[in-house]
């Protein structure tokens, strides 16, 4: 099938930066969310991400001119009805998904093939609720999507290989890389992410390391990129807890178990980064420590 068109269904951190790369692969782009300031904050952030990408000369003002006019917005979810593939990017839970495709569903061409961007939500399960789980898919950027290279390309059970060839040429046109994973808990790249995310925090709650020695031993001991607690904030605690749950709940192993300090954390509403306080204190200059 080829593919012309994507409709992205909201335009938080991941549906805009879905949104930014579609649109200047050529594709055109219509992006929906129920809170018309989400909407408004999207196409603002991706012009300022554009204008960076066209001052470091990454991309031309034409392509940037170009990519800006082929994104278009709506409050009104059925204007997606077009679109020859939709990619669902909206608030990770499951009623909310559901309620989605339900709305969607009469609105589509019978060809569409429907994608979900969950990170932990049963991609077979989500496919079971349509009327086409052969032509459903899991397709999982991740965060910041400009910037990260993979994508994750989940088959449910029932996903056909036409499906899947056509969401694999569109991770090749844009010039992203694709892995192929089975519809297990957390998929690939969170199964093994988080609980090294998660020993981390048990090796800070067992006192073995503060969170200074811990993520300098991991950046140059192994030489990661960034610590596993500056990562964890930047990802979300909230987040992570969510997806050491999925994995303890779908796995039933012991090994998944939620350290209890990470759960501390998120009670307490220190988040990282985006509540300006986790494991590092983000209200100053440079970020402090917490522990
Ligand atoms: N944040 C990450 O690092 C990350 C990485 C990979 C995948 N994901 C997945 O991407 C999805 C979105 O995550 P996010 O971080 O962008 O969340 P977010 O909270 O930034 O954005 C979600 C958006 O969905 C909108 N929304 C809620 N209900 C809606 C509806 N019925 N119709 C249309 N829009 C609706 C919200 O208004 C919000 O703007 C989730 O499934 C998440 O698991 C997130």
């Amino acid at each position: 099938m080829d593919i012309k068109s994507i409709g992205i269904v909201g335009a938080g951190q991941m549906g805009n930066g879905i949104a930014h790369v579609s649109a200047l692969a050529g594709y055109d782009v219509m992006l929906t969310d129920v809170r018309q300031e989400a909407l408004d904050a999207a196409v603002d952030l991706i012009t300022t991400n554009m204008d960076r990408q066209v001052a470091r000369e990454k991309i031309t003002q034409s392509e940037r001119d170009h990519a800006m006019d082929r994104i278009q917005t709506t409050s009104t979810l059925i204007d997606l009805g077009k679109s020859d593939l939709i990619i669902e990017a909206a608030t990770e839970r499951e009623d909310i998904k559901h309620a989605i495709f339900a709305e969607l569903l009469p609105a589509l061409k019978p060809e569409t093939i429907l994608t979900s961007n969950t990170s932990s939500i049963s991609i077979t399960r989500l496919a079971s609720r349509t009327d086409r789980p052969e032509r459903f898919m899991g397709f999982h950027f991740m965060n910041p999507v400009p910037i990260m290279q993979l994508v994750e390309l989940i088959r449910g059970i029932a996903t056909n290989e036409d499906t899947y060839q056509a969401c694999r040429g569109v991770v090749d046109r844009l010039n992203k890389t694709s892995a192929t994973a089975e519809d297990f808990p957390a998929f690939i790249v969170n199964r093994i992410l988080m609980p090294m995310i998660n020993e981390a925090v048990y090796t800070l709650y067992e006192g073995v390391g503060t969170v200074t020695s811990i993520d300098t031993s991991m950046k140059l001991g192994a030489n990661h990129p960034m610590g596993p607690l500056e990562l964890a904030d930047f990802i979300g605690l909230d987040t992570c807890l969510a997806i050491m749950n999925v994995l303890h709940d779908g796995l039933a192993d012991t090994k998944y178990r939620p350290c209890p300090l990470l759960t501390k954390y998120v009670e307490a509403g220190w988040l990282g980064r985006k509540a300006q306080r986790g494991f590092y204190d983000y209200r100053g200059e440079t970020p402090v420590p917490t522990r």
